[in-house]
């Protein structure tokens, strides 16, 4: 067993890139430190502002992952750092009373919320969100069934697990909590068949799948999904932890079709990128059936929920992403981008298809036939490249063009561009040229995935040699 020593901040600041990857390895997520090591994704990264991200060696890079989708404002942003300069004299909180830049932060939550959405709770995360949103439902409704779309993701909590549609994560931790149905994503009919039984209190689905691999259902799902969900007397649960505050070209994507949920779920950039943040949000009735008056409003509560620093953070985030009319120029920045993405995608058959709206969009690549690098290569890449094989992709981008992008959890085919929305026209080209020379470079897919894959062992062997 190793133990190591306490360490200062100061010492913390100057650690190498090899302690620090020590570090991790003896003390944190050791699988985790391989898989970004094969990959060549272990880089030390010293500086971040707004766009970009410099490594040790001074060498810059250009963020299209946008901490999957947690610093719409850019990194670091001045405005977050100046408005939490002017509360830090303020408690972060005082349990036994109300917090000031709480209750500004549940008003202007209500202001730019969607509809009758009204009340929020405050929170810390994104699966913790869900969470509430989940058992609000059951105490709302006094049902118990939870409807989920498969690919979907909502977390990795006990219930935001339940109604995530991949098994892989779920299958160490079971038995889950009951009564969660998956049903197929952008499937009206098939919502409507178990709405039809009485018994749900909730249905909980993204407006497009982000980690299921940028999935936009077609127009009109989410219109058909809020009139049945009505009928049937089951609350409609939007996760907008990642199409919200602004990523698809609305504050909210649901504005896109002119939907109202029962529950919005929020998180990511709701924090401005600098603190972590969640909430959901919804309607006076629905809160004051499950929580209303003084016997039942400490049934579900949170520490850190609401504390002045992230209260001030998302405040700022808010005013700032309007300010700036973020959500206008994700709007016109993605449809920009889509736009050369499509001139790719006809140009080159390795991509299979270019999807999303705003600045989320997903470029899923062709699989390879089952077996067909294992013969290659004794097996090791074969593997690899089928689990990670868009994660090959991003390699050669951060890599050979210091971009970083990453893969879609739920769908390792698929890489995500989901960029600060204040990236520019040159930014965009310089991804898009990238991929070009990638894909011009390995006309087959084949080809490709030798390559990148090349790439990386070269990676491997390199750092073996050091
Ligand atoms: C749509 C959606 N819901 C929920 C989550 C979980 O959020 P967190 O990782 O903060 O728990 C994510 C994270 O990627 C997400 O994309």
């Amino acid at each position: 067993m190793k133990k190591g020593r306490p360490l200062t901040v100061e010492e913390a600041l100057k650690l190498t890139r090899g302690q620090m990857i020590e570090a991790h390895k003896q003390y944190g997520n050791g699988g985790l430190v391989s898989v970004m090591g094969l990959l060549n994704f272990d880089k030390q990264f010293v500086r971040a502002q707004g766009m970009r991200i410099w490594d040790d060696a001074g060498n810059e890079y250009l963020d299209f992952l946008g901490g999957y989708g947690s610093v719409n404002l850019g990194h670091n942003p001045p405005e977050i750092d100046a408005a939490l300069e002017k509360v830090k004299e303020l408690p972060n909180f005082v349990q036994a009373s109300l917090q000031t830049m709480a209750g500004a932060l549940v008003q202007t939550l209500a202001a730019i919320a969607p509809g009758d959405l009204q009340r929020s709770f405050l929170c810390n995360s994104g699966a913790e969100a869900v969470e509430g949103a989940l058992k609000l439902a059951r105490a709302a409704t006094g049902k118990k069934k939870l409807i989920y779309c498969e690919g979907g993701f909502h977390g990795k909590t006990m219930g935001a697990l339940s109604v995530t549609g991949r098994d892989k994560y779920k299958q160490p931790f079971e038995p889950l909590v009951p009564e969660c149905v998956a049903i197929p994503y952008a499937d009206a009919d098939a919502l409507e068949d178990e709405l039809k039984k009485g018994d749900a209190a909730g249905f909980i689905v993204e407006p497009i799948q982000g980690e299921g691999g940028v999935n936009v259902p077609p127009n009109g799902y989410l219109q058909k999904v809020r009139e049945i969900c009505s009928r049937y007397g089951t609350l409609l649960i939007l996760d907008e932890i990642q199409t919200g505050m602004g990523r698809t070209g609305k504050m909210f994507a649901c504005e896109h079709e002119d939907v109202v949920p029962d529950i919005l779920v929020i998180s990511k950039s709701f924090g401005g990128g600098v603190v972590p943040f969640g909430a959901f949000i919804t309607t006076d009735a629905i809160w004051n059936t499950a929580y209303g008056g003084t016997q039942k409003c400490l049934l579900h509560t949170s520490t850190f929920g609401g504390n002045t620093r992230a209260a001030t953070a998302a405040l700022a985030a808010i005013q700032s992403a309007l300010e700036q009319d973020l959500p206008g120029k994700a709007a016109s920045q993605g449809r920009y981008f889509m736009e050369k993405l499509m001139d790719l995608h006809r140009r080159h058959s390795v991509i299979r298809e270019v999807r999303g709206r705003g600045l989320l969009i997903g470029v899923e690549f062709e699989e390879l036939k089952e077996g067909a690098l294992d013969k290659l290569t004794g097996g090791a890449i074969g593997r690899l490249s089928n689990e990670y094989f868009a994660s090959l992709v991003a390699g050669e981008l951060q890599n050979r063009y210091r971009i970083i992008t990453a893969y879609t959890l739920n769908n390792p085919n698929v890489i995500r561009l989901e960029p600060p929305l204040i990236v520019g026209k040159e930014e965009i080209d310089r991804v898009v040229e990238a991929l070009d020379e990638i894909l011009n470079r390995n006309k087959s897919l084949l080809g490709l995935t030798m390559s990148t894959a090349r790439n990386f062992l070269g990676g491997l062997l390199e750092k073996r040699k050091g």
